[in-house]
């Protein structure tokens, strides 16, 4: 039996990665998920599993020093490291916890997890590290790095310690640079959850600069089984991109957003754009398809389906979230945080 240690379980990806790996492995799986709660992690997001009998959590801080109880105590044969500030708005207003966790937390997890002896390491990136594309071409793993926002220039920190880790020790890492995911349980400060909420709400739709700007999107599910190729084949030392195939303007994304919403008093609104808007991202998956097999299963058109439908059947997981009673819940829980 594997035991794995899952960094920032309780957020949008690493949830479902968790329910994903118990799904397919049932118990011939451990998992410890250690996640600091801040306010986008959120334990409903893993209600169906928190009885699962190896599945555990662990409330913790990746950038503290107490992480090393949990290496003394367990035997790991992989950390897979999602735990990040994620937010790009979030990040131009106020940079330092980016570094904090996503550059100093993923150095402290990489010493604890070599000092233990852990077989691999999955650290989870972004395609925002390879900064911007014009109107073609799109990120190979060898694309130059070249991030424009405090989040992906943390990322890019993040990658480069990995990367580090590699060359210096022989510590046997993977990166995995993903496209923009979406689905189920995604925070609705995100452009997807965002757009269909207020739609919900009959909300104004605020779309940056004239909604030119491209994102290519995969599905959440897609990405979770990229994630579980490379734990199995991945080359120790390599980097895998994973794209979703679905280039497309902000604004078709919102159109068509409204149109599977349908009945709705919302309008989009042209707001002041994001500083240093990235213009397009695009990725090129053909490592990880041609050297370990792995492909996108969901198109964008039934991504979308899916996930409109599950925002309007958990009405109460997104209006907890926007209406701040999780928070209170949390912090009566857990503590202020
Ligand atoms: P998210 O914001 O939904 O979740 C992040 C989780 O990390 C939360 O549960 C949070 O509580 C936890 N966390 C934050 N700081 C922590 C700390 N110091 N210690 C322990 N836990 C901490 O993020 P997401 O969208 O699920 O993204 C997960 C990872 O995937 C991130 O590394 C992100 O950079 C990467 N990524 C995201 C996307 C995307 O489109 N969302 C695309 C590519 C890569
Ligand atoms: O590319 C991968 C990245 O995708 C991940 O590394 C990040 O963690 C994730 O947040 C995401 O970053 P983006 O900045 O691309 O995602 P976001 O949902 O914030 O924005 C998507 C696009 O929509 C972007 O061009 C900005 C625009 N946007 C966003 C919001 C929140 C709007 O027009 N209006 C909005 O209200």
């Amino acid at each position: 039996m594997k035991t794995y240690l899952v960094t920032g379980g309780a957020g949008f990806i690493g949830s479902h990665f968790i329910r994903h790996m118990l799904g397919v492995f049932g118990e011939d799986i451990s998992i410890y998920n250690v996640d600091a709660l801040t306010y986008a992690g959120n334990l409903a997001n893993l209600e169906a599993v928190k009885n699962h009998p190896h599945y555990h959590f662990v409330k913790q801080n990746i950038n503290s020093p107490e992480l090393e109880d949990l290496f003394k105590s367990h035997t790991f044969d992989a950390v897979v490291h999602f735990a990040a500030e994620s937010h790009v708005d979030r990040s131009i207003i106020d940079s330092l916890p980016f570094i904090d966790t996503n550059v100093r937390g993923t150095q402290r997890l990489l010493d604890f997890a070599r000092k233990y002896n852990v077989k691999r390491f999955c650290h989870i990136s972004t395609d925002e590290v390879y900064g911007s594309l014009g109107d073609t071409g799109s990120f190979t793993e060898n694309t130059p790095l070249a991030p424009n926002s405090p989040y992906s220039a943390s990322k890019a920190g993040a990658d480069l310690l990995v990367r580090a880790a590699f060359e210096t020790y022989q510590f046997p890492v993977n990166i995995v640079r993903c496209s923009n995911n979406y689905g189920p349980n995604q925070f609705p400060e995100k452009l997807i959850p965002l757009m269909i909420t207020n739609a919900f709400e009959g909300k104004p739709l605020p779309v940056y600069g004239k909604g030119r700007n491209i994102r290519d999107w995969i599905y959440v599910t897609d990405f979770c089984s990229a994630i579980q190729t490379v734990l199995e084949k991945g080359i120790p030392g390599e980097i895998y991109n994973v794209g979703g195939d679905s280039e497309k303007t902000n604004i078709d994304v919102v159109k068509m957003i409204l149109e599977k919403v349908g009945d709705t008093n919302s309008e989009i609104q042209y707001v002041k754009d994001r500083l240093g808007h990235d213009f397009r991202y695009a990725i090129d998956y053909r490592k990880i398809h041609q050297e370990l097999g792995w492909s996108p299963q969901v198109s964008f058109e039934e991504g979308l389906e899916r996930t409109v439908t599950w925002y309007k059947s958990n009405a109460k997981w997104w209006q907890d979230i926007k209406s701040g009673v999780y928070m209170a819940y949390y912090e009566k829980q857990y503590g202020t945080r």
